[in-house]
C-alpha cells in the first residue's frame, strides 16, 4: 500500500459554527463541505487546505465516540486521515503488518468515501483513518 495524499486532519470541537468562523476569520479557511454522519454521531465541516482538508468534528449525541473524546481529553487533534487507492487492500496490509483495526471491513464514510480506522494503540498514539475517495 501507499499513502497517496493527506486527506484530512480531524479536530474535535464543542461548537462547530464557532470553530468554522475562527478558521475563516483567523486563517482564511473556506468551507468545502458540511455533513451530519448519523451513524458516527458527528457533524463535520471540511475546510479547504490545497487538495486536503481540516475536518472539524462535533458530537450530535452524548454516546458518540467524539463526545467521549471531548469529555476525556477536551478539544484538539482527534485523528489523521490518509488517502489510499484501495481501502480494503490498505486495511489488510496494515493488519498483516501488525496494526489493530477498529473496522474489520471498510465502511462508508462522509462524502461517499470508503474508510477504515486503525487503533491508536498500535500507531504511536494516533487514531488513523484510511480514506478511499
Ligand atoms: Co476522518
Amino acid at each position: 500500500m501507499a499513502l497517496t495524499e493527506l486527506d484530512h486532519i480531524a479536530i474535535a470541537v464543542h461548537d462547530l459554527d464557532a470553530a468554522i468562523d475562527w478558521y475563516a476569520t483567523t486563517l482564511g479557511a473556506t468551507l468545502a463541505h458540511r455533513e451530519v454522519v448519523e451513524r458516527d454521531g458527528v457533524e463535520e465541516a471540511l475546510l479547504n487546505v490545497a487538495e486536503s482538508y481540516v475536518q472539524l468534528l462535533t458530537p450530535t449525541r452524548d454516546d458518540s465516540p467524539v463526545a467521549k473524546f471531548l469529555a476525556n481529553k477536551g478539544e484538539g487533534l482527534h485523528h489523521v486521515g490518509y488517502r489510499v487507492a484501495d481501502c480494503g487492500a490498505a486495511l489488510t496490509d496494515a493488519v498483516e503488518a501488525g496494526a489493530r483495526a477498529i473496522d474489520e471491513q471498510p465502511r462508508l464514510g462522509s462524502r461517499g468515501t470508503t474508510v477504515a480506522f486503525l487503533h491508536p494503540k498500535t500507531s504511536f498514539g494516533t487514531l488513523i483513518e484510511l480514506v478511499q475517495e
